[in-house]
């Protein structure tokens, strides 16, 4: 009886709509356009699932797709009206919305440095983007937002169903980084004629976007389950903490996965020799020819560092750096790629001018190096202060590279003593500690090899995480009268 209620219940198709800033192959700066695009894709693919994924973006500057003007609609903001601009283009099937308009343009890029405009851009969005159903004519079942930028589509949808609209739609908000909530959002609120409910989060979070997602979600989603557990801290949880632990029924952790298919040494064309889990000694041509591509002297047993990474605190890179310098007596290499925070870019082209042998500065984006700094590298160094989830440790896992982690978030939930090196604590000592060990075992070349094996034989594809989010719209759905 149970079961036959159930069944009878759910919608088939189950209609999801993403809401993220960003996705590859649209548009694309860090991990979050990996994650929205990879899952949307996951999810369609489910065997037997019959999920109606669909996924709405701003329609930013950057944006190069051939899209087709679906609809334009005013939205009331204080005394005026500003113009929405609906537009359609699709990949590998999946029907995907860009919406435009003044606040959108008044960006330039995906992010400005200003976090007044930023909150009126994605404010703009979210708004926006919550009467696509009602554009489409296509009724939603779940609404799926990412972050901060689009969490103000979950808050005015609670306000929505208050009011008696929108009832049959559950929302979820993966959470991917809490401690970026959004600019203050108290004026915008009132332009558009949203109320500030009352709630149980701390008086300061009523202004920003981030807390009232999380308070309106009926589920939130962390990207790993140790980030999760994390975020109920004092250490972790961006004084949320009381908040989230009073909503500890409704917050999930789920491991995101990577594109196992375009992160594949075995077809990856950026790279100049393939090879796989069966003959990782090939990767050995692959490191002779990054040492050269970088100028650096070849040699197989010099060990190289990699880093793939936002130049950002958050991801250690000072650390990281501090760390190298003391260890001046032994042979290495290291190569750093990404661009970010000036002042870590500059103290990294200080190490470099200061070791002109061994280091080198790459601040650019450039998705061919970093392939072939995850296939030619022996370790990839993660000293991240936290971690959401983090891509680059698995990627560089599914290229052979040896991470040598923070056990923190999902590097706690990846990285293992048979595929990786961690440290619990976050101090450069510890830090040390793991690099010196990882450098001991790769002197021990069969025992470095099934090391390499592990890491790449270790599964991050999306399978189950997609599997796991499935069955938490239908654990939603199921919840509804
Ligand atoms: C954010 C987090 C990172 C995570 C990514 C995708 O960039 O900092 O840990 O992997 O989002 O979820």
């Amino acid at each position: 009886m149970g079961i036959y209620v159930t069944i009878a219940a759910m919608p088939n198709p189950i209609r999801v709509l993403f809401l993220a800033a960003e996705a590859d192959p649209f548009v694309k700066v860090g991990g979050l356009g990996d994650v929205s695009a990879a899952l949307s894709r996951a999810l369609r693919s489910l065997p037997d699932s019959q999920l109606d994924v669909r996924l709405a973006l701003p329609h930013h500057g950057v944006i190069k797709a051939n899209a087709r003007p679906l609809e334009m609609f005013p939205m009331r903001y204080g005394d005026r009206e500003v113009t929405v601009q609906v537009s359609e283009t699709s990949v590998d099937g999946m029907p995907v919305y860009l919406i435009g308009g003044e606040p959108i343009a008044a960006v330039g890029s995906v992010y400005s440095s200003n976090p007044a405009l930023d909150a009126e851009k994605y404010s703009f969005f979210s708004l926006a983007a919550l009467q696509l159903p009602r554009i489409l004519n296509w009724e939603m079942n779940i609404l799926h937002a990412h972050d901060w930028h689009t969490a103000l589509a979950v808050y005015a949808l609670l306000l929505k169903r208050w009011d008696g609209e929108m009832r049959g739609v559950s929302s979820v908000l993966t959470l991917h980084n809490l401690p970026y909530m959004g600019g203050d959002v108290t004026e915008i609120l009132k332009s558009y004629s949203l109320p500030v409910a009352q709630t149980d989060l701390p008086d300061w979070a009523h202004a920003l976007p981030l807390p009232l997602g999380l308070f309106a979600a009926d589920a939130v989603v962390a990207v790993s389950p140790t980030y999760r557990d994390e975020i109920l801290t004092e250490r972790f949880g961006c004084g949320l903490q009381d908040f989230l632990h009073r909503r500890k029924e409704t917050l999930y952790g789920i491991l995101n996965g990577i594109d196992t298919l375009a992160y594949d040494p075995a077809t990856d064309e950026a790279i100049p020799f393939q090879y796989t889990a069966e003959n990782p000694s090939i990767r050995e041509k692959n490191k002779a020819a990054l040492q050269t591509k970088l100028g650096l002297e070849a040699g197989p047993l010099i060990p190289v560092f990699g880093m793939v990474t936002r130049m950002d605190k958050q991801k250690g890179v000072d650390s990281a750096l501090e760390v190298l310098r003391k260890l001046d007596d032994l042979p290495w290499q290291f190569v750093i790629l990404g661009t970010g925070d000036p002042e870590l870019e500059e103290q990294a082209r200080t190490l470099q001018k200061d070791m002109p042998m061994r280091v080198r500065v790459e601040s650019r984006f450039d998705a061919k190096l970093a392939r072939q700094i995850y296939a030619g590298a022996d370790m990839l160094l993660m000293p991240s202060r936290y971690e959401p989830c983090g891509l680059a440790q698995m990627i560089a896992m599914r290229y052979g590279c040896i991470p040598i982690v923070h056990a923190t978030g999902g590097l706690s939930d990846t990285v293992n003593n048979s595929n990786g090196f961690l440290f619990k604590t976050d101090t450069p000592r510890a830090f040390r500690g793991a690099i010196l060990k990882a450098l001991t075992a790769f002197s021990d070349r069969d025992a470095w090899i099934a090391r390499q094996k592990n890491a790449m034989q270790t599964d991050f594809s999306w399978g189950r995480s997609a599997q796991t989010y499935f069955e938490l719209y239908q654990s939603l759905l199921n919840k509804k009268p």
